[in-house]
């Protein structure tokens, strides 16, 4: 009997830590001939970034094996993870970092390991990118994604003057940041609202908060935003796709998409689940934050310097002044949704 009993213990144990290391850590690509090259992604819980990463995989099939980890959204995990990638022997470290101000930490792992490092989609400071001849990074100029919105923002609110409910001739907009201190969401929030007033349209903004780029989150600020404001709000601009799609699923359960009831809403990404509401005329916008060519290139840099080339060898791709490669956004309406979706495929 105790036998049986330490025998089912031993089996459930098995079970559970596979089960556990399934969690934050997966190898694609067995052959131990291949080039290892260790990842992390600050959490698999983001919709955009679980693109990037299909990304990245598909790039690295047959050329290198990646240790892959989620460092569900803690930089503490993730600087465990860089440890344990670096004892493992991997030639080249491709980092999403959580926390954009913790570069310097990694930096340092991976200079005492004399290892090359591509930082992506969380841009390190200028600093920190000067502080280390082997580290690079991979995402986007974040400020081009909020002049693109603010641009589509003027040019839809122009084509609809039925949109001034109040004919008061300015926008009433709530704003759902990402996270902040990221960059992407500091930029976006920014810019694309000075876009709009510099295309001499006057605004009021009604509410700002962060949404974390999280769905639940947005559709709980926009709740809360319906019950205190209602009809004074006249535009929803948020800084990704995925906060975007919370306000809309709040929207439909508040009576708006029916009848003449309508609400401009935009985001950034371009994730195909906005390209569904977009198509459906639901969504007025958003911004395609390129997956593939950003995913396409941490990989083939990481990959490169992990076979100590030059990091841009034998690609297309150029690395600006900062030691950056950035990818280009572009502005999503109904007239291109092909363009997003071959970024997504
Ligand atoms: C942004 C993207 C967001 C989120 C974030 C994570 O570029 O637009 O949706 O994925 O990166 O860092
Ligand atoms: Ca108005």
């Amino acid at each position: 009997m105790k036998k049986v009993l330490a025998l089912l213990l031993a089996f459930s144990l098995v079970f559970s830590l596979a089960a556990c290391s399934s969690k934050t850590e997966t190898s694609s690509g067995s052959d131990s001939e291949l080039p290892k090259i260790g990842v992390t992604i600050y959490k698999f819980d983001d919709n955009f970034m679980s693109f990037v990463r299909r990304a990245i995989e598909t790039k690295a099939q047959g050329k290198a094996e990646l240790i892959l980890n989620d460092s569900q959204n803690n930089q503490a995990t993730q600087n465990e993870q860089v440890d344990m990638m670096i004892a493992k022997g991997v030639k080249a470290l491709a980092i999403n970092l959580v926390d954009p101000q913790a570069a310097p930490t990694i930096i340092s792992k991976a200079k005492q390991a004399d290892l090359p490092v591509i930082f992506f989609n969380k841009e390190p400071s200028e600093e920190a990118m000067a502080s280390y001849d082997k580290v690079w990074y991979v995402g986007t100029t974040s400020s081009e994604s909020g002049v693109i919105q603010g641009k589509l923002i003027a040019d839809a609110w122009k084509e609809h003057p039925e949109w001034d409910k109040n004919g008061d001739g300015k926008i009433q907009y709530v704003l759902l940041k990402g996270e902040p201190g990221h960059p992407d969401a500091e930029a976006r929030t920014k810019y694309s609202v000075e876009t709009v007033v510099a295309e001499g349209i006057e605004v009021e903004q009604l509410e700002l908060q962060t949404g974390m780029w999280d769905t639940v989150k947005g559709k709980e600020l926009m709740d809360a935003w319906l019950s205190k404001h209602g009809d004074a709000i006249e535009f929803v601009i948020a800084n990704n796709d995925a906060m975007a799609l919370g306000a809309l699923q709040s929207l439909k359960a508040n009576g708006y998409f029916e009848g003449d009831k309508f609400m401009p809403v935009v985001g950034v990404d371009a994730i195909p689940d906005a390209l569904e509401q977009i198509k459906d005329g639901l969504m007025v916008g958003t911004v395609l934050n390129d997956a593939k060519n950003q995913g396409g290139a941490t990989f083939d840099l990481a990959f490169n310097v992990a076979n100590g080339k030059d990091p841009l060898a034998g690609t297309e791709w150029k690395l600006d002044d900062k030691k950056a490669v950035r990818v280009p956004y572009i502005a999503i309406t109904q007239d291109n949704i092909e363009v997003a979706e071959e970024a997504y495929k």
